[in-house]
Parts: C-alpha cells; sequence; structure tokens
C-alpha cells in the first residue's frame, strides 16, 4: 500500500466522519499561512482525541506541544464549559497564532496556551498547583517524551489518560542507536512506561495522510 492510498482513505474517513468547520479549516490555513510546519495531527486522528477525551469524560487537559492548536481545538470542543485546557508552547510564533486559532474557535474562555520550554513551564505548573489532569496529550519535542510522560505522571490521579503521539516515525522506533534523539527518547519513554507500576499502556502503529506513525495509550492505575 502507498501513501496515495493511505491519503485517500483518510480523506473518505475525514469527509464522512469528521468533516473540517471554519474554524479548523482556518486554523491550519493560518498556520501554514504563518510558516508553521504541517505536522498538526491528521482530522480523524484530532477526532479520536476529542472522542477519547469525551468517552473519559475529562474536564481537564494537558497538551504538550501546541503548535498552531488544532490539536487543542479537537480536545478543548470535549470539555464542559467550565473545562480547562492547558497547552505549552516553546515558540512564541507557534503560540501568538495558536492563540488567535483558539479564540476564533470560541475557545478561548476554557484554553491557556503558555509559551516556554515545556521542561521550564511544567515545574511552574506544579508549583502553581495546577493538576491533576484528566488527559494529556504529549506532542512536543521527541527526545524529551520519556521527561513529558514522568510530568504527565506527576501531574495525574488514578484514572488519568496519558496520550503519545509520533511513536512509531516510520518504523525508525525499532532501530535504536544513538543517530536519532527522536527516535531514543521515544523508546527510553517505552521502556519507562513498561516499567511503571503505576501505568497501563498499549502502542498503535497507524497510516493516514500523515504516512506511517503511531500513538501510544496509558491510564494511571490507582
Ligand atoms: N499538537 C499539535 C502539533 C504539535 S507539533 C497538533 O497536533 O496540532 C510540536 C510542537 O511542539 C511545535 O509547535 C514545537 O514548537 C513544540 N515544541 C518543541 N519543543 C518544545 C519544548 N521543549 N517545549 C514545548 N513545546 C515544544
Ligand atoms: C513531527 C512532529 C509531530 O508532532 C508530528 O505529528 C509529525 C512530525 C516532526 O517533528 O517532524
Ligand atoms: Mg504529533
Amino acid at each position: 500500500m502507498t501513501q496515495e492510498r493511505w491519503t485517500a482513505v483518510d480523506r473518505y474517513f475525514t469527509d464522512l466522519l469528521a468533516p473540517a468547520d471554519d474554524a479548523l479549516a482556518a486554523a491550519l490555513a493560518d498556520s501554514t499561512a504563518a510558516g508553521l510546519p504541517e505536522i498538526a495531527v491528521a482530522p480523524n486522528q484530532g477526532k479520536l482525541l476529542h472522542l477519547l477525551a469525551r468517552v473519559h469524560g475529562a474536564r481537564s487537559v494537558l497538551e504538550i506541544g501546541t503548535l498552531g492548536g488544532y490539536s487543542t481545538i479537537w480536545l478543548a470542543r470535549a470539555l464542559p464549559a467550565d473545562g480547562r485546557l492547558i497547552s505549552l508552547e516553546y515558540d512564541p510564533v507557534h503560540a501568538d497564532v495558536a492563540r488567535a486559532n483558539i479564540a476564533r474557535a470560541g475557545l478561548d474562555e476554557i484554553v491557556e496556551v503558555r509559551t516556554g520550554a515545556a521542561l521550564d513551564t511544567l515545574p511552574l505548573l506544579e508549583a502553581e498547583g495546577a493538576g491533576p489532569f484528566d488527559l494529556v496529550f504529549v506532542d512536543a519535542d521527541k527526545v524529551n517524551n520519556p521527561h513529558y510522560v514522568s510530568w504527565a505522571l506527576r501531574l495525574s490521579r488514578p484514572g488519568t489518560v496519558i496520550i503519545v503521539d509520533n511513536v512509531v516515525r516510520g518504523g525508525r522506533v525499532v532501530e535504536p542507536g544513538p543517530d536519532d534523539p527522536a527516535v531514543t527518547g521515544t523508546r527510553e519513554m517505552l521502556e519507562l512506561v513498561s516499567r511503571e507500576p503505576r501505568l497501563d499502556a498499549t502502542a498503535l502503529q497507524t497510516v493516514g495522510s500523515k504516512g506511517y506513525d503511531g500513538l501510544l495509550l496509558a491510564r494511571v492505575v490507582g
């Protein structure tokens, strides 16, 4: 099967089940216009995040890696009116684009985008007593994935759902070696999760408009 076919099937599913609306389409268009990389989750993946948050009954979400706020919008739309989503973004240009996209989607009352390296802003979050979060979506620099999952655990409660994006990367996850720090970080994260008695997890491979990749889904046990 080819990338062309994966993209066609994703388009078919997306048109039927996760069609864009004005706010989602504008979020992607303005992200591209501002020069952001086109690496947001695919529409059907965004819808998966949304549905996972919904079936979980999530009221609070922590996202690490905002980009233009596309996944943020999908997740925030799963929350009740008094819900809360905090999204951490290193790049101030990305954060500004995301804030505008989130405001246009009518979600600025429940979403806060915080600028800075997540390893700097996560301790601040903890210090101010934020959390525990019901769901954490990890989708930033892959080299720090072990740290992000450790922080997700610190800011969790029994039952918290943790999702990590991009754990396959074209299959490179099974090529250990020091040459690709993103792969090394993802493998260290997976080994950490496997050793961690407070986490119960699985990982899935995906194909689609974003190529061959996958995600980790974990639940914090009591
Ligand atoms: N979740 C987004 C995509 C995120 S792309 C979506 O699916 O729509 C990854 C983002 O993580 C980029 O915007 C990048 O600037 C940000 N990032 C990279 N390193 C980071 C760090 N150390 N702390 C916080 N964000 C970081
Ligand atoms: C990259 C990052 C992502 O979060 C993603 O979903 C796809 C690609 C990247 O850094 O290349
Ligand atoms: Mg990603």
